[in-house]
């Protein structure tokens, strides 16, 4: 997109914003008058507030920063991407979206410029639940070094990451439980579209303590300066105790984007040993409010 049009895409943003609260400003009947003034305060908030603000920000610094796709694509296999596409085209379970490179290659085109990845020197990126790989061909492309991490059960992820020629290595991330010896130490570690944070039998997604325990495992695996970028879903995003824990341990929180530029923070006081889960989340919640209290 032209430097011009993503100005413009965000001046819309905006003018929608300020559309809508023109509606709001004019004179109505006085039974309405208090609804409508804490209506307008609130888009006034929503308006001023920092998600609008950031959002079209992203969009104006991706087109001073553009990213062109077409030296991308001209690196794949097109004779071998048509294969997988034929073959997945009526996919029951709904992969044959997936086939569509172009559409993915845009949705990770703007999580490199959002991570500035694209203007930065050579990175070491280990991407948790890669998928098929866009976001780390993209990267390598741009000459980082990466490395995907994924349970590796969809054939087609399997094939695309083949195509992509993205390392990567097979493992299911568990609550409570460490990950492998990975054999470096990495600059950024990425997760995108989380899913790894969903207990499979009761469907319940991770709370402080499951995060907690990632968090400490992946600091062994960061190297000194090293960011850690989480995308959450909308239910664990939209759950306030995570929002707060996860500022705790340093994030800055923006809805689902949860953000350590300056790596990870612990609590000082010390986690003991716990007998089960229940005495660790309760365990976690007291020292996060330690934290967030005093
Ligand atoms: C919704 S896809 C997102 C893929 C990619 N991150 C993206 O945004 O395009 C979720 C990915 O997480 C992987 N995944 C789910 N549970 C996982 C687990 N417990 N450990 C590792 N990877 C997991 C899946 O195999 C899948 O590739």
């Amino acid at each position: 997109m032209c430097i011009v049009c993503g100005w413009i895409n965000a001046i819309r943003t905006w003018n929608a914003d300020l559309h809508e609260n023109a509606d709001l400003v004019r004179v109505r009947p006085l039974p309405y008058y208090l609804i409508s003034e804490m209506k307008l305060a609130h888009k006034i908030r929503k308006l001023a507030g920092p998600l609008t603000y950031r959002r079209a920000w992203r969009r104006v610094r991706r087109s001073f920063s553009p990213l062109p796709l077409e030296p991308l694509r001209a690196k794949i296999d097109l004779k071998r991407l048509r294969e997988i596409q034929q073959r997945y085209t009526d996919s029951s379970e709904g992969f044959a979206k997936y086939t569509d490179v172009d559409r993915y290659l845009r949705v990770n085109r703007e999580r490199v410029q959002d991570l500035k990845l694209h203007r930065s020197t050579r990175k070491r990126v280990l991407d948790l639940g890669c998928g098929g790989g866009f976001f780390l061909f993209i990267l390598k492309k741009l000459g980082h070094s990466v490395l995907g991490l994924d349970v590796g059960h969809i054939d087609l992820y399997t094939e695309l990451v083949e195509l992509f020629d993205v390392p990567r290595v097979l493992w299911t991330i568990s609550a409570f439980e460490s990950l492998p010896d990975l054999g470096q130490k990495f600059d950024w570690i990425t997760a995108f579209s989380v899913r790894f944070n969903l207990y499979q039998q009761s469907k319940r997604s991770w709370g402080p303590a499951e995060w907690d325990f990632l968090l400490r495992d992946l600091e062994r695996h960061l190297a000194p300066g090293g960011k850690i970028f989480l995308e959450l879903d909308p239910p664990d995003y939209q759950a306030s105790e995570l929002h707060d824990f996860f500022v705790t341990r340093g994030a800055t929180v923006e809805r689902e984007r949860i953000f350590f530029e300056k790596g990870l923070r612990f609590p000082s006081v010390s986690y003991a040993t716990f007998g089960s889960k229940d005495s660790e989340l309760a365990s976690v919640a007291e020292a996060d409010n330690h934290e967030l209290h005093g």
